[in-house]
């Protein structure tokens, strides 16, 4: 049974006095009953790790270098996040693919770095408006898994967390309907059991357009283990609403 995550990443939004005030407000929320982590922009991290400490919520990054240590000007390893207290990490995010220009090996080799470092990648996948009305969804999110399968190897792969995200719900407004998302984590949990003994062991998230009147719905879904959540994750009670949907 894999167990219930519920991640928040902030983008690239926030300010040192806005922070303040939502990581305050997060910190005082008392017990969740799921795993709940925010996904803060690299310079807040400690500004994060500070407020949240004893509290529910965990930290965690956006990304993370595929190198270990080095002279790779820009990056920042999983070593590095580990030492801000940083438990999960996004790889594979739509924007980091799209205008970032990363790959699906690429992806494979942050959430390889991830694990090495101690870390948990939440490795999204997710097709794009063009790819689903082509019919291409299933064929587009097994191809991005099959990259990172690779790098990593069967055993490595129980240990990841994965989120389908459809880009065409990123930012929206516009979720995918829980048919779809239905539809796809069964199809994602069918590629884990072809290759991983702890298939059932891998919580798979679903983001985009995630609020607090639509997470308890889609949260209910088969193979859904909680969200992935964008805009609603910068209002901490929108937030916390929809951590405890996940519950
Ligand atoms: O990483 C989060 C996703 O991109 C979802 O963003 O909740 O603003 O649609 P959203």
């Amino acid at each position: 049974m894999a167990s219930k995550l519920v991640a928040g990443n902030w983008k690239m939004n926030g300010a040192l006095a806005d922070n303040a005030a939502l990581l305050r407000a997060l910190a005082g929320a008392g017990d969740l009953a799921v795993a709940c982590s925010v996904c803060v922009p690299y310079p807040y991290l400690a500004q994060a790790h500070d407020c949240l400490q004893g509290s529910a919520i965990m930290t965690g990054a956006q990304d993370v270098s595929e190198y270990v240590a080095g002279a790779y000007t820009g990056e920042v390893s999983a070593a590095m996040l580990a030492e801000f207290g940083c438990l999960h990490v996004i790889v594979g995010h739509s924007e980091r693919r799209t205008l970032f220009a990363e790959d699906d090996r690429q992806v494979g080799r942050k959430a390889a770095a991830a694990l090495g470092g101690g870390l948990i990648p939440i490795v999204c996948v997710g097709e794009t408006l063009a790819q689903r009305e082509a019919g291409e969804t299933v064929e587009v999110i097994r191809r991005q898994l099959d990259a990172v399968a690779e790098v990593l190897g069967g055993e490595a792969l129980g240990r990841v967390v994965l989120a389908y995200e459809p880009v065409w719900a990123i930012g929206s407004g516009r979720s995918a309907s829980t048919e779809q998302v239905g539809e796809v984590h069964g199809a994602i949990r069918a590629w884990l059991r072809e290759r991983c003994a702890q298939a059932d062991a891998v919580s798979i998230l679903y983001g985009g357009s995630v609020k607090p009147a639509n997470a308890a719905e889609l949260f209910a879904v088969a193979d859904v283990d909680g969200g992935l959540i964008g805009g609603a994750a910068l209002v901490a009670e929108d937030f916390l609403a929809i951590c405890r949907a996940a519950a």
